[in-house]
């Protein structure tokens, strides 16, 4: 099944709510929230508070993407603040496994992230145990780049190991996902599709998500 999973990073801050609450009537089902350092990206956005607010305007999952050095140290913070998917990204990880098992036990479901320079062999000893795997196609952050296409084969790659080693991780993709782009996640074979710039850049959320989920159902439906 596929999903759009608006980042609110390109949302206007000062009226989230209403931004978010636009996005889900498009039919977004996942809310995106990025999490930025100033350390692992060079830029910085939210924390826990923020998600603790987003948790009372939306009964979406809230899908907490770390962009941050130290993930062990904020995971139980964003679990607490009511984060249902959590991702860590795989670059930052000297212990993915323990950090996986980390945010499981917090019954969040658990995510790996790989930026494109980052080859999904990296992820072969998690494949069994991670929920979802995100496969980043720009350098994380900032909302509104170009997408790469170098990292579809990533997507296609991942849909394949799963089938041969019959695992059930879904595939997300993140950066750069717009009208001219989505058609081609989707036949890579990604799912859960994050999109910011072209849900909350111009125009109205509602129908950007509309007119993007509709694109990917399209693809969706051409490819089986
Ligand atoms: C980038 C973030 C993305 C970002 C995507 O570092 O991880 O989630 O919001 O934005 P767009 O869709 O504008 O590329
Ligand atoms: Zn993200």
């Amino acid at each position: 099944m596929i999903e759009l999973a608006p980042s609110i990073l390109s949302a206007d801050f000062a009226r989230l709510g209403e931004q978010v609450r636009a996005a889900c009537e498009g039919g977004g089902s996942v809310i995106h929230v990025d999490i930025m350092d100033g350390h692992f990206v060079p830029n910085l956005t939210i924390g826990p508070p923020v998600v603790k607010s987003l948790r009372k305007v939306t009964e979406l999952p809230l899908d907490c993407h770390l962009m941050i050095e130290n993930p062990d140290e904020f995971i139980p913070a964003f679990a607490e603040a009511g984060a249902d998917w959590i991702s860590v990204h795989q670059e930052v990880c000297r212990h993915l496994n323990r950090t996986i098992y980390l945010i499981k036990s917090y019954d969040c479901l658990a995510g790996v992230v790989i930026n494109p320079a980052t080859p999904i062999e990296t992820l072969t000893e998690v494949l069994d145990i991670v929920d979802y795997v995100l496969v980043m196609s720009v350098n994380p952050g900032f909302g509104g780049q170009k997408f790469i296409p170098s990292t579809l084969h990533k997507m296609r790659r991942l849909a394949e190991i799963r089938n041969q080693r019959r695992l059930t991780y879904r595939i997300e993709v993140d950066g750069g996902v717009a009208p001219d782009t989505v058609t081609d996640v989707v036949r890579a074979g990604a799912e859960i599709l994050v999109a910011g710039n072209a849900v909350f850049g111009k125009g109205d959320p509602k129908k950007n998500v509309e007119a993007l989920l509709k694109a990917a159902t399209e693809a969706a439906l051409a490819k089986v």
